[in-house]
Parts: structure tokens; sequence; C-alpha cells
């Protein structure tokens, strides 16, 4: 998938008017903040990047901030979130807000979503990056290590898109990108649950999208192959093969899916090896794909 020829990436809509009420309603109405010096009023638009703080959230704050568009980081590392947002402040002079947050936490949706509105802050973009694995098989692994990724990488980006999208849909416009995998086509043993949560995501998000047609907000699901992260190196896993065969640089898999984002595409995959895989998966049988899938992650 090439979106080189996608529109241009500086968006073309509006800020939305503040409104009075509810702080939850109003970060679905109000309007977003100035963001600096060189950015025109067309592009005042603020993105809520989950998962920011490193990896490719982290790349998708830093090229959010050059295509125009404010930010509000989460993640529960505030240190490294801090240093993220100065260093935004003095390259683009951005606005940007730090809300460190435990999205494993249930509450911790609500509490995003009320502080926006305590800051009178839309999002018309939201990001649900964040996530986490826990690796092993699954009669092994820990129940709460599990109830965690359960919450982070499936619950939080669902409360998060319940609470955000009516303010969306009722502006008529918005962005939501969802930050899948290539175990959102395939189970993945060793990975059996993370790979459930990353395929709910892509069925979510294509559902959703259907949903959505024709109103002026989107939801793309971008689903890369390995990329070089903090992730498999948290969930104790570097060893693993499908590491050893090319993983992809985070910023390039930003960039694409920034792209991707706001050309309004439903499905994304960065790169050329992923896109086949996924095309073999659906000509296999399906054991022999699952079978494949778990051999990469021994
Ligand atoms: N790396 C890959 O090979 C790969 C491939 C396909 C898809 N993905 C997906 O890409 C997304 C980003 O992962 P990454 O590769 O960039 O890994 P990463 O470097 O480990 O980043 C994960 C991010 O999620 C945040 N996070 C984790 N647990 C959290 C919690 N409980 N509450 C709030 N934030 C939390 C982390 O921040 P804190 O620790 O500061 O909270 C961090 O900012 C994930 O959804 C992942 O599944 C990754």
């Amino acid at each position: 998938m090439d979106f080189s020829r996608c529109p241009p990436s500086r968006p073309r809509w509006k800020p939305s008017r503040a409104l009075g009420g509810d702080p939850a309603a109003l970060a679905g109405q109000a309007v977003s903040p100035a963001l600096g010096e060189g950015v025109s009023s067309e592009a005042m638009t603020t993105a809520l990047v989950t998962g920011a703080s490193s990896g490719i959230g982290a790349e998708l704050a830093r090229v959010l901030p050059r295509h125009g568009h404010g930010l509000v980081l989460v993640a529960r590392d505030r240190d490294r979130l801090h240093r993220l947002a100065d260093e935004l402040a003095q390259q683009h002079g951005s606005d940007v807000v730090v809300l460190p947050h435990d999205l494993s936490h249930p509450d911790a949706p609500e509490a995003i979503v009320r502080e926006l509105g305590e800051r009178s802050l839309v999002a018309d973009i939201l990001v649900n990056n964040a996530g986490m694995i826990v690796y092993g098989r699954f009669w092994e692994t820990d129940w709460e290590d599990e109830r965690r990724m359960l919450w982070v990488n499936l619950m939080a980006l669902t409360r998060l898109t319940k609470l955000i999208l009516p303010g969306m849909k009722a502006r008529g416009r918005g962005r939501i990108l969802n930050v899948g995998s290539v175990g959102s086509f395939v189970p993945s043993p060793r990975n059996a649950v993370y790979s459930a949560t990353k395929a709910y995501l892509l069925s979510l998000s294509e559902a959703i999208a259907e949903e959505l047609q024709g109103s002026g907000v989107t939801v793309t699901a971008v689903c890369p192959g390995a990329v070089r992260s903090e992730l498999q190196q948290r969930a104790g896993m570097t060893h693993v093969r499908l590491l050893r065969s090319g993983v992809l640089d985070a910023s390039r898999v930003a960039e694409y899916a920034y792209r991707a984002m706001m050309a309004g595409k439903r499905l994304a995959i960065p790169d050329l090896r992923t896109r086949i895989q996924v095309s073999l998966v659906r000509f296999l049988p399906r054991a022999w794909a699952v079978r494949m899938a778990g051999r990469m992650l021994e």
C-alpha cells in the first residue's frame, strides 16, 4: 500500500467551538488550544496518543506535530512523557499535554476524558497504541499480568473510543488509529491472549469503520509485523525467531500509520512481508497457519 498520494497531511478541518457543561461531555465538544507559532487555525487539531512514552507511540507523537496537530500524551511513565513533551515543544513550539495514567486501571479512560474536559480540549484524533505482551504458554502465564494486558490492549481502547467517538461524530470529523499487529490475523501460540486482543482490535475497528461510513469520522487499524521497540524486551521474548528475520523501524511505522489514518484507510499493513503472510493465512489450512505462527514465536 502506497500512501505517497494520500490527501494533504495537514488536516483541513476547523476547530470546534467551546461549549459549556459537564467536563466529560466537554472532552468531546470544546475547542483545541493554540498549538504554537506558525500553525494555522485550520490545522488546530488535537491528537490523544496512548502509549506515547516509547516505541511506536513516541514516534507517532513525533510525527503528529510535524503535521500541525497538538498532542495529549498518555502512558504510565511521567518522566519520559515530560521529556518527550519538552523535545516537541523545542522543535515545533507544540503545546503538549501530559496525562500519566495506568490504562490497566478500569477508571483510567474516564479520568483521561475528564482531564481533557477540564482543559477544554477536544480529541480530534485518537491513537489507541498502548499495548503489552504476556509471553508463554497459556497454562503457564500469570493471570494478573494477563488481566492487565486485557485492560490495556482491549478494555481501555474500547472505553476510550466509546467516550471520545460521540464528540467526533457530532462534529462530523475525526480520526481513530488503532495499533494492531500480525496477531490480528492469526492466532499466535505463546502469545495466545495477546493475539486474541489484537484480533478483537481489528474486528472492532472494521465494524465501527463501516458504521461510520460517510460520517466524516474514520477508523484505521494498522497491523505491523515485528517492530524495534521495548515491547518484546518487556515481555522477555527477545530470543524469538520472529525477531531474527528483520524488524521494522518504529519511526517508519509511525509515519506510515499516520498517512494511512489521514487517508481514512480501514486497514494498513506497513511491511511487505506481513502483507504476504496475511495473504497466505487466507489460503493455508488454519491449523498450519497457527503452527507456523507458533514456530516464529519459539
Ligand atoms: N513492537 C512490535 O513488534 C509490535 C508489532 C505489532 C504491533 N505492536 C503494537 O504496537 C503498540 C506499541 O507497542 P511498542 O512496540 O511501541 O512497544 P513499547 O515500546 O513497549 O511501547 C508500549 C507503550 O505502551 C505503554 N503502556 C504499557 N502498559 C501501559 C499501561 N498499563 N498504561 C498505560 N500505558 C501503558 C508504555 O508506556 P509506559 O510503560 O510508560 O506505561 C509504552 O508507551 C502496542 O499496541 C503493540 O501491541 C508492536
